[in-house]
């Protein structure tokens, strides 16, 4: 927490100095894209939508085209009603934002004071704490034993400093999720001033019936806010489009600071397509379904630890510490045959790699590759 003297002192200084933490946060670092000496490499490392996107949204995206110098319409009214009527949702209740990732900020900005915290799992989503620490709060961490979120171990560092609790269910990098009747023990257990966050970034994955997203929850709740993105299941991850549901006072609160055009015309257009082509959204959590099963049983086949089970489009895979079997050694092996999978170090995790699921190729190519990688 910044005192006076960290005040004065920064006045004094002979340039500009960023406030108390900024330079302690550790920027975001995306998939690869490129790997050296490959052409064309096929990225598995961002968990985007390995079948591209809907027909539809990019034939609504290309309508914006001769409407570039306009601004878009700031209240993203047309993905509002859109989303309002398919899910039964008051359009007031809505958030907008440039991926859900900025919904994050925006919640962070709107309740964390410096010295207040945010809660989240040990391996939660990285913008999560970015956004808080960028606030000044603290970020405290729930053990997830068995890379599985514990709803007695998040209670347990909930405190009367803590605004947020984010849970991304199912969560990334894990991609494990927990049924709902423990999401509902976890809202039982905590303050009703405390806003649980509910991240169903890649909710549409999770076919278990015993998972709920958390939205027909939320309409009754006055403390849970549920996010979506546009990014994953429909494949629009560049146009960055995110919602957020919230009880109506957060929604307007969040208003109050949003920037004003904080989605793209085309980001809106190409949404209501993607919403409304139940066939593309169909077919992607099909190919998710089949290519995750057989990915987790090939590569277990190989002595690998596939992180169980799996209810996004990505696959966490454990590697050995031995030397020439170990994660980094494995992803730069899959670099060199052009299949870029993700490190995820900043998550504490030095021994595993994300790898989203591809098309029959890729998986197969990745399987292939594996396993010459562990008879080399
Ligand atoms: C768990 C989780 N939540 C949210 C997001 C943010 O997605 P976007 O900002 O693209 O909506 C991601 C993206 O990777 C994610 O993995």
């Amino acid at each position: 927490m910044p005192d006076s003297s960290d005040i004065l002192d920064r006045s004094r200084a002979a340039k500009p100095v960023p406030k108390p933490g900024i330079m302690d946060i550790h920027a975001y670092v995306p998939g690869k894209s490129k790997a050296d000496g490959v052409e064309n490499p096929i990225k598995l490392s961002a968990n985007e939508n390995i079948l591209g996107s809907s027909e539809k949204a990019r034939a609504a995206y290309q309508t914006s085209a001769d409407e570039l110098q306009m601004y878009p319409d700031s209240r993203t009214t047309i993905l509002r009603t859109a989303i309002a009527e398919r899910f039964r949702l008051e359009p007031e209740r809505l958030i907008f934002g440039c991926g859900s990732d900025e919904v994050f900020a925006l919640l962070n900005q709107t309740f964390l004071e410096p010295g207040d915290n945010i809660v989240q799992g040990e391996y939660g989503f990285a913008a999560f704490a970015i956004g808080a620490r960028a606030c000044q709060a603290e970020v405290k961490v729930a053990k997830e034993p068995g890379f599985r979120i514990d709803v007695d171990e998040m209670l347990k560092v909930v405190d009367e400093r803590t605004r947020l609790i984010f849970l991304a269910n199912p969560g990334n990098p894990t991609g494990t999720w927990i049924p709902f009747s423990e999401v509902l023990r976890l809202h039982a257990g905590l303050p009703p001033s405390v806003v649980l966050v509910l991240d169903g970034a890649y909710s549409e994955f999770a076919t278990d019936p015993a998972f709920q997203d958390g939205l027909d929850f939320a309409r009754g709740a006055d403390n849970v806010v549920v996010t979506h993105t546009f990014s994953k299941l429909h494949g629009l991850a560049a146009l960055r489009v995110g919602w957020g549901y919230a009880p109506v006072e957060i929604a307007a609160a969040v208003d109050r600071i949003r920037l004003p055009f904080n989605t793209s015309i085309a980001g809106q257009r190409a949404a209501v397509a993607a919403l409304n082509d139940e066939d593309f959204q169909q077919r992607s959590i099909a190919h998710v379904e089949q290519w995750r099963a057989w990915l987790t049983q090939q590569i277990g086949g190989l002595g690998l630890d596939v992180v169980q089970p799996s209810a996004t489009n990505f696959v966490l895979v454990g590697f050995p510490q031995t030397p020439g079997r170990t994660a980094a050694e494995a992803d730069d092996y899959l670099s060199a045959r052009g299949l870029l999978t993700r490190r995820v170090l900043n998550y504490g995790l030095a021994d595993h790699l994300r790898i989203t699921i591809g098309l029959e190729e890729h998986n197969r190519a990745v399987v292939d590759a594996l396993a010459d990688f562990m008879k080399a």
